[in-house]
């Protein structure tokens, strides 16, 4: 694993967790861990479980007794570490968003599929319970033909103006601002449910231009121990807040919002679908939900009804607890990782993987486009 903070802590446990609830094909071993900082990478590999550190991500590609590498960086390093990781013929997992750049995503697809290794990308909101129940109704035709997908992406966390320029509101480390970091989310979720974009146009805001130099000591948990550095300012060159209109391959319209402005909204993670014969409704907030309202109910009963997905038949959640037993944000990365290891265990693609990074890249770009021209933009001429 490289880095260790936020996404290393949720992709530790999930590894050592898999064993507890899923016979998986492989079992994932801890063997190393790289970040920059000796003590800090130190106490990251006693408290997560890592048998050993490296304070250069080099090192551990080097090793042969390391079969996968496990991006948790800042997006700029994850090109790097990915090329190199594939073309030593290991296994890659990648955070999201895949890349800086459409073309740093295809680079990175064309190293991984170059030397047949498996590669992943970390998009785990597919893999609530939920999610991948509502995946199944919409393929078994119970919507029918798909009208509308609606996602929001709304956080609050920025909203203060002397909360630091931060890494995620640099572009050189972050690409791009709430769009690469969560509209990435809704997107990849909207093209799992609904399918590929066709077009986009779009606008993107950003409030506070200027904010005083610092970072974060740990993870998005710290956004309230913020460690300002000196007196000094800089200039956010990200956007603060996204929106789009999309048509899809499918004739689907798509409405998408990603914001970090949204006073109130912690992880306001949601989609609506609505078909021609029923509706879906999703949040991360309320996760193990499901709301299904199909137009052929007897009339008078009509009525989104609220689905607890923690039953046998739903996806992944009998290898948990009884029904009604409820999961959380991390099982979303046990459920992911249980597919990387049958993956690589049975040497069979799994899903989302970079060609999923490379679309996803497309529409990012598309939207950011957009954003510059006001108009619309073909996602196939990215
Ligand atoms: N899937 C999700 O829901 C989700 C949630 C949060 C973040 N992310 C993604 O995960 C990635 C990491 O985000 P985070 O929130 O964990 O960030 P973070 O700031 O909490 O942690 C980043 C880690 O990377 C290390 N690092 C930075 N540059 C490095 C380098 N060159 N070599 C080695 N280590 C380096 C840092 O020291 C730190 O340990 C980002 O790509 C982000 O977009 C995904």
């Amino acid at each position: 694993m490289v880095g260790y903070k936020f996404m290393g802590k949720a992709h530790a446990h999930a590894y050592r967790d898999i064993p507890f609830y899923f016979d998986s094909d492989a079992t994932p071993v801890l063997q190393g861990i790289a970040g920059r900082d000796e003590a800090g990478v130190r106490e990251a590999a006693r408290r997560y479980g890592f048998a050993s550190y490296e304070t250069d991500w080099r090192r551990l590609i080097d090793r042969q007794d390391i079969d996968v590498i496990d991006i948790v960086t800042p997006n700029n390093a994850h090109a790097e570490i990915a090329i190199a990781a594939a073309t030593a013929g290991k296994h890659v997992v990648c955070e999201k968003p895949l890349a800086m750049t459409l073309d740093e995503a295809r680079q990175m697809l064309t190293a991984a599929q170059a030397q047949g290794v498996v590669h992943m990308l970390c998009h785990n909101y597919r893999f609530a319970p939920a999610v991948q129940f509502a995946k199944r109704l919409i393929q078994e035709g119970r919507l029918g033909r798909i009208y509308h997908v609606r996602a929001q992406y709304l956080q609050d966390w920025i909203m203060d103006p002397s909360f630091p320029l931060v890494w995620r509101l640099r572009k050189e480390v972050t690409g791009s601002g709430a769009l690469g970091d969560i509209a990435a989310h809704i997107l990849d979720l909207a093209r799992f449910l609904v399918g590929e974009f066709r077009e986009i146009v779009s606008a993107v805001e950003t409030f506070i231009e200027e904010r005083p130099l610092g970072e974060m000591t740990s993870g998005l948990n710290a956004s309230l121990s913020p460690n300002i550095e000196g007196n000094q300012t800089g200039q956010v060159d990200v956007d603060d807040a996204t929106a789009f209109l999309a048509h899809f391959e499918n004739g689907a319209l798509g409405v998408f919002e990603a914001t970090r402005f949204a006073a109130g909204n912690r992880n306001g993670n949601r989609f609506e679908i609505n078909g021609e014969k029923g509706s879906i409704r999703w949040s991360l907030e309320d996760m193990n939900w499901l709301e299904v309202y199909f137009t052929d109910d007897e009339p008078g009963l009509q009525g989104f009804r609220r689905v607890n997905c923690t039953e046998e038949v739903h996806p992944y959640a009998g290898a948990y607890w009884p029904a009604g037993h409820i999961i959380g944000y991390e099982h979303t990365f046990i459920n992911l990782f249980k597919e990387l290891m049958d993956g690589i265990a049975n040497r069979r693609d799994v899903e989302p993987n970079f060609e999923d990074g490379v679309k996803n890249q497309a529409v990012l770009a598309a939207v950011e486009r957009s954003a510059m021209s006001r108009q619309w933009v073909r996602v196939a001429e990215m």
